[in-house]
C-alpha cells in the first residue's frame, strides 16, 4: 500500500522563469514540483489568480548572528530566515567565519549550530581569514564532504578578516584544483586603514567619515586585482556587493576578455545613495553605515544597466543588522559603528517595484537576478532557482495589487529600525512555499522554526569546469628544440 500523499496546487497564474513567462498551474507533491500545466487538481488549492509564480528568491549573502566588530549581528537564523521568507526568499548563503587560527571544519560546526532554527533553506560560504597548511589541507574537505564549494576572502578590515594578495593567490589556486569558486570582499583594507585614521585624527569622527574612508577608488582597484589574481590562479571569480562603477567597469571588462567573473549589486546601493550619511541626526546615517558605503546615482545608474545587460548578475542584501544600541558603540569614532544594514525583507519588493515596475528590468530579469542566476553560479540549480518538474517547491507568488509602506514596526527583522522605512512597495508575496510548505498564506507569515534544511553543493560546476580545461590548454609548455636538452649540463 502506498503512503497517501497530500497534493497542492498554485492555480490560476502566471509562471514567470529566467527566460519564459506562461500561463500554468504548479502541482507540489512532498516538497516538489511534480506537475506544471492548465488545469491541474490536488488536495488543497493555492488561489494565484491575477499573480506571478517566480522561483523563491535565493540570498546568497547573509550575515545571521556573524561575529563582528565587538558584537554579533542581531538578526540570527529564525530572524533573519523569517524575514527572507516574508518577503519571497527561500534560500540564504550565509558565511562561516573561523577565529584566526581555528579549524575551517570548527567553523562549520559553529554555523551549523547556529543554522538549526532556520525557518527556509539555507547554504554556507566558507571564510579563508588566515592561511596555512591546515587551511590548505581542509579546503578539500570542505569542498567534497562538507557540500560547500565557494571560499570567500575580505581584503578590506585590516587586522580581523583581511587576507594579503599572497595568501588570497595561495587559496584561489586551492579553489582552482578543487572545482571551488571564490569571492572576494573588495576594498582595498590598506588604503582605507590609512585614510580612516587621517580623517578621525583630523576630527572626521562623524558616519559621514565612514563614506570618506572608502571611495570607489578602493573599491575598483581591490576587484581589479581581484580578477588579475584569480586569472593568474586559473579560478573564476565571484565579487560581492559591487557598488560603484569603478568596481562594475572593471567586472566588465573581465568578461569581455573571457574571464569568467561575477558582480553582486545589493539592493540597497542600487536604491539608496551617500546622501544618508550627511542626515542630521547621527543615529540616521550610523543605521546606514556599511561597507562599502552608498554611492551617488552615476553609480546606481551604472548598477542598474549592468543587471539589465548581465554584466551584473545577482542582487543580495548583504543582511547584517545591528540596533541603534550597538551602532553607538561608534558615536565619537566612526571607525567604531558595526558595520552592515538589513534587507532581507525587502530584497524582493523593493527590487520589483524599482526595477520591473519602472521597466529598467523585465520580470524575467527579476527572476535570473533574485534566483536562477546565482543558483548555477552555486551549482544547485535546478534544485534551486527554477519553476521545472523535479524541483525543490521553493516558490514566491508575487501579487501586484498588493502593496505597502515599508516600516520597522512591522518587519520580521529583530531591529529597531528599517533603512527602506517609508518606501512605498507596489508588489508584495500572496504565497511563499519552501520546500512545500507555505510559509506566507494570503500575506500572513507562517515561518516554521527548523523547518530549513542545508542545501549542499558540489564542486565542479560547468562553469568552473570549462575554466580549468581552458587553463590546461593553454599552460605553458616548453618548446622541444632538437639536440637541446631541457635541462642545463
Ligand atoms: O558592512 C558590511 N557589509 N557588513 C557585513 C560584512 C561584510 O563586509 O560583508
Ligand atoms: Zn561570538
Ligand atoms: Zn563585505
Ligand atoms: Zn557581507
Amino acid at each position: 500500500m502506498g503512503v497517501l500523499k497530500m497534493s497542492k496546487v498554485i492555480k490560476g497564474g502566471t509562471v514567470v522563469t529566467a527566460d519564459l513567462t506562461y500561463k500554468a498551474d504548479v502541482k507540489i507533491e512532498d516538497g516538489k514540483i511534480v506537475e506544471i500545466g492548465p488545469d491541474l487538481s490536488g488536495d488543497e488549492i493555492l488561489d494565484a489568480a491575477g499573480c506571478y509564480v517566480m522561483p523563491g528568491g535565493i540570498d546568497p549573502h547573509t550575515h545571521l548572528e556573524m561575529p563582528f566588530m565587538g558584537t554579533h549581528s542581531s538578526d540570527d537564523f529564525y530572524a533573519g530566515t523569517r524575514a527572507a521568507l516574508a518577503g519571497g526568499t527561500t534560500m540564504v548563503v550565509d558565511f562561516a567565519l573561523p577565529d584566526p587560527g581555528e579549524s575551517l571544519l570548527d567553523a562549520v560546526k559553529k554555523w551549523d549550530n547556529k543554522s538549526a532554527r532556520a525557518c527556509c533553506d539555507y547554504s554556507f560560504h566558507m571564510a579563508i581569514t588566515w592561511w596555512g597548511e591546515q587551511v590548505f589541507n581542509e579546503m578539500k574537505i570542505i569542498t567534497e564532504e562538507k557540500g560547500i564549494n565557494t571560499f570567500k576572502h575580505f581584503m578590506a578590515y585590516k587586522g580581523s578578516l583581511m587576507v594579503n594578495d599572497d595568501e588570497m593567490f595561495a587559496s584561489f589556486k586551492r579553489c582552482a584544483e578543487l572545482g571551488a569558486t571564490p569571492l572576494v570582499h573588495a576594498e582595498n583594507g590598506d588604503l582605507v586603514a590609512e585614510m580612516t585614521a587621517k580623517l578621525l585624527a583630523e576630527g572626521n569622527t562623524g558616519p559621514e567619515g565612514h563614506a570618506y574612508s572608502r571611495p570607489p577608488q578602493v573599491e575598483g582597484e581591490a576587484t581589479n586585482r581581484a580578477i588579475m589574481i584569480a586569472d593568474m590562479a586559473g579560478a573564476p571569480l565571484y565579487v560581492v556587493h559591487t557598488s560603484c562603477e569603478e568596481s562594475h567597469e572593471a567586472i566588465r571588462r573581465a568578461k569581455l576578455a573571457g574571464k569568467r567573473v561575477w558582480g553582486e549589486p545589493l539592493i540597497q546601493h542600487l536604491v539608496l545613495d551617500e546622501s544618508e550619511y550627511f542626515n542630521e541626526d547621527w543615529d540616521h546615517a550610523a543605521r546606514r553605515v556599511m561597507s562599502p558605503p552608498f554611492r551617488n546615482k552615476k553609480h546606481q545608474d551604472s548598477l542598474w544597466a549592468g543587471l539589465a545587460s548581465g554584466t551584473l548578475s545577482c542582487v543580495a542584501t548583504d543582511h547584517c543588522a545591528f540596533t541603534t544600541e550597538q551602532k553607538r558603540y561608534g558615536v565619537g569614532d566612526f571607525s567604531k559603528i558595526p558595520n552592515g544594514t538589513g534587507g532581507l525583507e525587502d530584497r524582493m519588493p523593493v527590487l520589483w517595484t524599482y526595477g520591473v515596475e519602472t521597466g529598467r528590468i523585465t520580470m524575467n530579469e527579476f527572476v535570473a537576478v533574485t534566483s536562477t542566476n546565482i543558483a548555477k553560479i552555486l551549482n544547485c540549480y535546478p534544485q534551486k532557482g527554477a519553476i521545472l518538474v523535479g524541483a525543490d517547491a521553493d516558490i514566491v507568488v508575487m501579487d501586484p495589487s498588493m502593496g505597502k509602506t515599508i516600516t520597522a514596526e512591522a518587519q520580521a527583522s529583530s531591529i529597531d529600525y528599517n533603512v527602506f522605512e517609508g518606501i512605498e512597495v507596489s508588489a508584495l508575496p500572496r504565497f511563499v512555499l519552501s520546500r512545500g510548505y507555505v510559509a506566507v498564506e494570503n500575506g500572513e507569515l507562517k515561518a516554521k522554526e527548523g523547518h530549513g534544511e542545508f542545501v549542499a553543493r558540489d564542486p565542479n560546476a560547468t562553469v568552473n569546469t570549462a575554466l580549468s580545461k581552458w587553463k590546461e590548454l593553454t599552460a605553458p609548455r616548453p618548446v622541444v628544440r632538437a639536440g637541446i636538452p631541457a635541462t642545463g649540463v
